[in-house]
């Protein structure tokens, strides 16, 4: 599917398919000012079912042998509450509308007067191109797209067409990451991320290092390799780095949790845990791997980017870990495993002593670490953890611009007593309640103070059931664009001279 800007008039685009919106309030002018030829019959046609223009109400029209043969008209509602994440899913609804038609192009005609161009245009081309998303990897038909072959973004001037790279790059690595989340855990795993990280450090010039279990241990990661024994598939760690062209002013580390499959190891999941689906458990990995693959192509000035994921599963078998095994940690601290489906913070740890090694500017994790943080936020919040103020206001108005669910918890340390181990330096898992917030502690632990660190807990919105308005149902790829929004700004910062947080 193409894209394009115009700001010439609707009718005057040619093509076949005519999408638009109409606020409550004079949709009739507004309808004959947009297309004058067809706007009486519409009107007639929108009055018999009673069209309001309130927000969601959509009709479409066809009329077999004209141009254009398709009308699809939705209701904004007031122009009042029409703000940039209206717009995107708006323009998403509208484009779901016309799956199906066949259409060669599909002209989308909103009213943009309110919005920056690039705003509009970002809301725009990612609502369409994100909703239209659709996984047929795994089917053994490959059915013909009956999507439009062309969306062409009416009152948005034809220069803008050079910002449409940018757009693209950021959509492939929300659906790289969709990819990798859906994927079944007997296709993504381990090796498969290695040659997934692989491929984006070939495609776009950046460095890759993986470190193999002996490499692992000789760093001393036993959190995450005691997790990683009782797999078949061996361990894999993951280090990839985006350089700018020119000189390095800011250096930033993305530490992702990839756990391709979460049985809960000896601990086992059981019934109502949806073990059927820990797949998404390399959520953070995927989320870091699709910011990577957008960065990558997007080489931002002044940044370097260290995307980080100590990739394993978690598994029942005679070599996994013992529930109450004590383990030590790279930095040297020893942890009471008093359960085995806390392993997601094992693997954090390691990682982030990792990243915390690589002296970076700020380091942000992104990982499904806790059901108890789907039960406090549900399936469209992510909840995040940060000691540093500043890097909390970068990362809230960076999840904003991007339309994702983000919303800051606190770092309660009284409750690292949940923590205390009769026998270790800490145990892995806390009392029930607050679950996510000994989560977070836990990983405070293992992140050099000095360091503005933020977690970001991504167990909700990693998976949608139902799917939403804006969105298919099934993986998201939440976090890709919020990453990219931070970087974007982390890199507009530093381009000020601005100092970090
Ligand atoms: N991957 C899970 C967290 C999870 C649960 C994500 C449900 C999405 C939906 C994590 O490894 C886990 O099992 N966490 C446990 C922690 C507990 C043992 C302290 C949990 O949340 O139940
Ligand atoms: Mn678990
Ligand atoms: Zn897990």
């Amino acid at each position: 599917m193409n894209f394009r800007c115009s700001s010439a008039p609707l009718a005057e685009l040619g093509c076949d398919g005519v999408a638009l919106g109409l606020f409550s309030s004079s949709w009739q002018q507004q309808l004959a000012a947009l297309l004058p030829a067809l706007a009486s019959q519409l009107e007639l046609l929108l009055e018999q079912r009673e069209f309001k223009a309130k927000g969601g109400e959509k009709h479409s029209f066809s009329f077999p042998g004209q141009q254009p043969s398709l009308v699809i008209i939705s209701g904004l509602g007031e122009p009042d509450g029409f703000d940039g994440l209206a717009l995107r899913k708006a323009a998403a609804s509208l484009a779901l509308a016309s799956r199906g038609s066949n259409l060669k192009a599909l002209a989308l005609g909103l009213p943009l007067e309110a919005f920056a161009p690039d705003q509009a245009l970002t809301a725009l081309m990612q609502g369409c191109r994100l909703a239209l998303y659709k996984d047929e990897r795994f089917r053994s038909e490959n059915k013909p797209s009956l999507d439009p072959g062309e969306i062409v973004l009416q009152g948005l001037a034809s220069e803008l067409d050079q910002q449409l790279a940018q757009q693209e790059a950021i959509c492939q690595g929300v659906m790289l990451a969709r990819e990798l989340v859906a994927a079944p855990p007997n296709v993504v795993n381990s090796l498969s991320l290695e040659a997934t990280a692989r491929s984006i450090a070939d495609q776009f010039g950046c460095e890759l290092t993986v470190l193999d279990e002996a490499a692992c241990r000789e760093r001393g990661m036993g959190a995450y390799l005691a997790v990683a024994q009782g797999a078949s598939i061996p361990p894999r760690f993951l280090h990839l780095v985006i350089r700018p062209q020119g000189p390095v002013k800011r250096k930033l580390a993305l530490v992702g949790k990839g756990l391709t499959f979460d049985s809960g190891g000896y601990n086992l999941k059981v019934g109502g845990s949806q073990i059927e689906l820990m797949k998404f458990d390399m959520g953070g990995c995927g989320a870091v791997l699709g910011a990577a693959r957008t960065l990558a192509e997007l080489k931002l000035e002044g940044l370097e980017i260290h995307v980080i994921s100590a990739a394993t599963e978690n598994m029942v078998s005679a070599e996994a870990i013992y529930p109450g095994a004590i383990v030590t940690a790279s930095n040297g601290k020893t942890i009471e495993i008093n359960n085995t489906d806390a392993e997601g913070r094992l693997t954090l740890a390691d990682a982030l002593v990792y990243a915390c090694g690589l002296e970076p500017d700020a380091i942000v994790d992104l990982a499904t670490l806790t059901g108890a943080c789907v039960i406090a936020l549900g399936d469209e919040i992510a909840g995040y953890w940060s000691p540093d103020d500043g890097l909390a206001q970068q990362l809230s108005d960076a999840a904003h611009r991007a339309g994702e669910g983000l919303w800051r918890m606190p770092l309660q340390s009284s409750y690292k007593d949940g923590l205390k181990s009769g026998l270790a330096d800490m145990k892995n898992t806390g009392p029930r309640p607050g679950g996510s917030i000994t989560a977070a502690l836990f990983l405070k632990e293992f992140v050099k103070p000095e360091i503005p660190w933020a977690h970001i807990d991504i167990a909700g919105p990693v998976w949608s059931d139902k799917g939403r308005s804006t969105d298919p149902s099934g993986a998201t790829g939440y976090g890709v664009r919020t990453l990219v929004e931070w970087c974007q700004a982390v890199a507009a910062d530093a381009k000020e001279g601005l100092s970090q947080g």
